[in-house]
């Protein structure tokens, strides 16, 4: 018994040493031409940062390349290192030469348009009008700069990687602030499933051929929702991960329906390649067994906050006078107690090339194009 274990564990230590290590030996082929990046907080590089400077008052005074909600690195940085492209420019930096890609994420972004939230009542939302439909309206604006004719631009289109996502996190965070049951926040993700098969069709018809679709993060086991919905009731806890169920059965749901509604999208579109991405699971593989992926500090405390079980602290989160930075960011899985840090991330980004969290691996996706 003890032995059997003893080995699976040497097994999942081998396998993270194969990643790291097929991932420094043999560098993807510089297979794109451009990576286009649509989301929120988790893969915005800069936009939020120049679309409010000025306008809050507690606004970063850094610029780009530093405006991330990280330590360092996001996922969709070590996708353009991966294949050889500059680390990508936000949209929002105007005059910028778009020809190898552009950013569209911004913290905060919704799946679904302001509109929704007003009409039902949610006003937990930050004033920002930067949801996806807009992120795709700024799309075509960039598009004019990157390409002329229809035929052009099709063709350099099918050339480039999109990152459609995350999306949906915030939707429901929003939901959850308003006090919504767990069956009403459940009404809201056929929507946002929908809205997001919409956003990639959009993409597809413009000439797109790859699309990551990353699905949510396990939002019980997040810092912030660890704070703010803190239970007596120990039942509400997953003993495996400390995590709360409750928050996690929503993203759970949003993943299963966003994978079935993308595989019928795939096959409706044969000439694609649709690849979901899973933060998910490993994730909650952090939670389980921190260790055994060097995070020393476990998975449900914030390297960066002011205080608390998990140290997340509303009124003085990270970037807030009253908080302060481990030395360690790297032994920890969340960087603010809502975002990771460099590198979980790191991590997470190598296996969406490689395998096993993304279907299929994006490596795989690129050398069938390339014999085919
Ligand atoms: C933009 O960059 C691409 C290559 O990165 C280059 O070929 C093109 O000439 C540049 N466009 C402008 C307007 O500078
Ligand atoms: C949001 O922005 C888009 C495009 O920038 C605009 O068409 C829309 O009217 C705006 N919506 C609101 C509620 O401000
Ligand atoms: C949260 O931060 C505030 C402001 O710095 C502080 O007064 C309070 O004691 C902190 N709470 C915890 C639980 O550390």
């Amino acid at each position: 018994m003890e032995r059997g274990r003893a080995v699976a564990v040497a097994v999942a230590v081998a396998g993270l040493v194969w990643v790291a290590a097929t991932v420094a030996a043999e560098p993807l082929p510089q297979y794109y031409n451009a990576i286009f990046s649509f989301g929120d907080s988790f893969s915005d590089t800069g936009n939020f940062v120049i679309i409010n400077s000025g306008k809050l008052p507690n606004m970063p005074k850094f610029p780009p390349p530093y405006a991330r909600c990280s330590n360092g690195r996001l996922v969709i940085d070590f996708l353009a290192e991966a294949f050889g492209l500059p680390l990508l420019p936000p949209s929002a930096n105007k005059g910028t030469n778009f020809s190898q890609g552009a950013n569209f994420a911004v913290m905060g972004a919704t799946a679904l348009d302001l509109k929704y939230f007003k009409d039902n009542n949610v006003w937990s939302i930050p004033p920002f009008n930067t949801s996806m439909s807009v992120q795709l309206q700024w799309f075509d604006e960039v598009k004019q700069t990157v390409c002329s004719s229809p035929q052009e631009c099709r063709e350099f289109f099918s050339k480039a990687l999109f990152v459609f996502g995350e999306f949906g996190g915030n939707d429901y965070s929003f939901a959850w602030k308003a006090d919504w049951s767990l069956e009403k926040v459940k009404t809201m993700v056929p929507r946002v499933v929908a809205s997001m098969v919409g956003g990639i069709e959009r993409l597809l018809d413009e000439g797109a051929r790859h699309v990551v679709v990353p699905g949510n993060l396990p939002a019980g086991c997040i810092p912030i929702t660890l704070t703010m919905y803190a239970s007596d009731d120990r039942s509400e806890y997953d003993p495996r991960t400390g995590c709360l169920k409750k928050y996690n059965s929503v993203a759970l749901y949003h993943n299963a329906m966003l994978r079935i509604a993308l595989d019928q999208l795939q096959r409706r579109r044969p000439d694609s390649r649709i690849v979901y991405a899973d933060y998910y699971t490993p994730y909650i593989q952090f939670a389980r067994t921190p260790h055994l992926y060097g995070y020393k500090r476990g998975a449900l405390r914030a390297c960066c906050g002011g205080g608390g079980p998990y140290n997340y602290n509303m009124s003085a989160s990270c970037g807030l006078p009253g908080a302060t930075t481990c030395e360690d960011p790297d032994a920890h899985v969340s960087w603010d107690g809502i975002h990771l840090t460099e590198a979980p991330y790191r991590f997470i980004a190598n296996t969406w090339i490689r395998g096993p969290y993304a279907h299929p691996p994006l490596a795989s996706v690129v050398r069938d194009d390339m014999v085919y």
